[in-house]
């Protein structure tokens, strides 16, 4: 059976993670996955992840399997940070995930058992689990246009003239906020007009929400998702807590969907259990529990937001930085993108012979697609990078 297989290559992001680990250059800078990293170059454990954690080593009694869907303290905990109260509980169905990608995985399981033919609109470009998951459930993809590379800025009319064209049967996915790799987000106008545009065709929006916090703020980062719940009457939420609360490794994620009215809901909630139940039976918990107890206690949750506050204007310096530092070395605006852009990503506009000039010569780790995570970067290596970027021709 085995040897019926066919050879795997990873996707861009894993297998540069894998090109990266061999590399045995001791100067070699990763900017390529999405991870978060301080000034010391590490990816912390956030101080309320450790107060949590602490007091649940203390307190937990028991490490038996809960419920099916996943705690239902941490699916309200979540909610309440995802949609507030722009979505009606009796409405909204929720279930725990392995992470994000959990949480699109099982969201596109829905899909696919609602309507098999159903088409995925995915933004070119875009995070490239959307596609690989996708196509690995046998749905039809479609590339909607969202990035305009000339002016390094979101195409709005291109985007809004594409979505136009999905019908009811379709899925759209789109990025909360810190869009993933362009760093080019939605204002608010641009969600009020994406909402009118599927409230017309009927499409749902899968709202994949990987960085809420890390843009311009948790409130502002969750404005146009809660702008379609309050819109629309039915959309899907894949919440991850990886970088928001630095919890990686843990998994800790959640599908949230909102049904037309209460009966859908109940329906939408029964399919949901029997997919977390077939894939991976209980969702993990531990790191759910973390954010409950962080989420539901004021002290630690304002700790941790001022800790998330704190590492995302870092990386609007780290942004600011490079990009003044590049305008020095090339005499130039040409850069100016970088600081305009939010979140962790940015496409540096590399081509492939850049990005692999930037790898081979400079040891500047950056995906493929020319994706740099500006996270990554630290103040003491913000030169290095510059002179890499300015060297290799951009
Ligand atoms: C990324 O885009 O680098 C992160 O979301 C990590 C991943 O799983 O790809």
């Amino acid at each position: 059976m085995l040897n019926r297989l066919s050879p795997q290559a990873p996707d861009k992001i894993i297998g540069l993670m894998q090109a990266f680990r061999a590399d045995p250059r001791t100067d070699k800078v990763d900017l390529g996955v999405g991870v978060y990293r301080d000034a010391n170059g590490t990816t912390p454990v956030m101080q309320a992840v450790k107060s949590a954690e602490e007091r649940i080593w203390q307190q937990q009694a028991s490490k038996g399997y809960v419920g099916i869907e996943g705690d239902p303290a941490f699916l309200e905990a979540i909610a309440g940070l995802t949609l507030g109260e722009a979505a009606p509980r009796n409405r909204l169905a929720s279930v725990a995930t392995p992470g994000g990608t959990g949480a699109v995985r099982i969201a596109l399981d829905l899909v696919r058992l609602a309507n098999p033919a159903a088409r995925v609109f995915i933004p070119d470009p875009s995070w490239p689990n959307h596609a690989a998951i996708a196509g690995f459930l046998g749905l039809e993809q479609v590339e909607y246009r969202y990035y305009n590379a000339a002016d390094r800025a979101l195409d709005r009319e291109g985007l809004l003239d594409d979505l136009g064209r999905t019908g009811p049967g379709d899925v759209v996915i789109l990025h909360g906020c810190c869009h993933n790799p362009t760093g080019a987000d939605l204002t608010p106008a641009d969600w009020q007009a994406v909402a009118e545009v599927l409230s017309r065709t009927g499409a749902l929006p899968l709202v994949d929400l990987a960085y809420h916090g890390l843009g311009a703020g948790l409130e502002p980062d969750a404005e146009g998702v809660r702008l379609l719940a309050q819109r629309l009457p039915q959309m899907l939420v894949a919440v991850s807590c990886s970088k928001n609360f630095g919890l990686y490794r843990d998994r800790v994620g959640a599908l949230l969907a909102l049904a037309p009215d209460a009966a859908t809901q109940a329906v939408a909630r029964a399919n949901m259990s029997n997919l977390n139940r077939q894939t991976y039976a209980f969702p993990p918990d531990h790191g759910a529990r973390v954010v409950t107890e962080i989420l539901g206690d004021a002290k630690l949750r304002a700790d941790w937001a001022a800790e998330l506050s704190a590492m995302r204007s870092r990386i609007e310096t780290l942004r600011g930085m490079l990009a003044e530092t590049l305008q020095q070395k090339s005499g130039s605006d040409r850069f100016a993108y970088l600081a305009a852009q939010q979140g962790m990503f940015s496409l540096i506009g590399a081509s492939d012979d850049q990005v692999t000039a930037l790898r081979d010569v400079h040891g500047v780790y950056v995906i493929g697609d020319s994706r740099m995570n500006l996270a990554g970067l630290t103040e003491a290596l913000i030169p290095r990078v510059a002179d890499a970027m300015v060297a290799v021709g951009l």
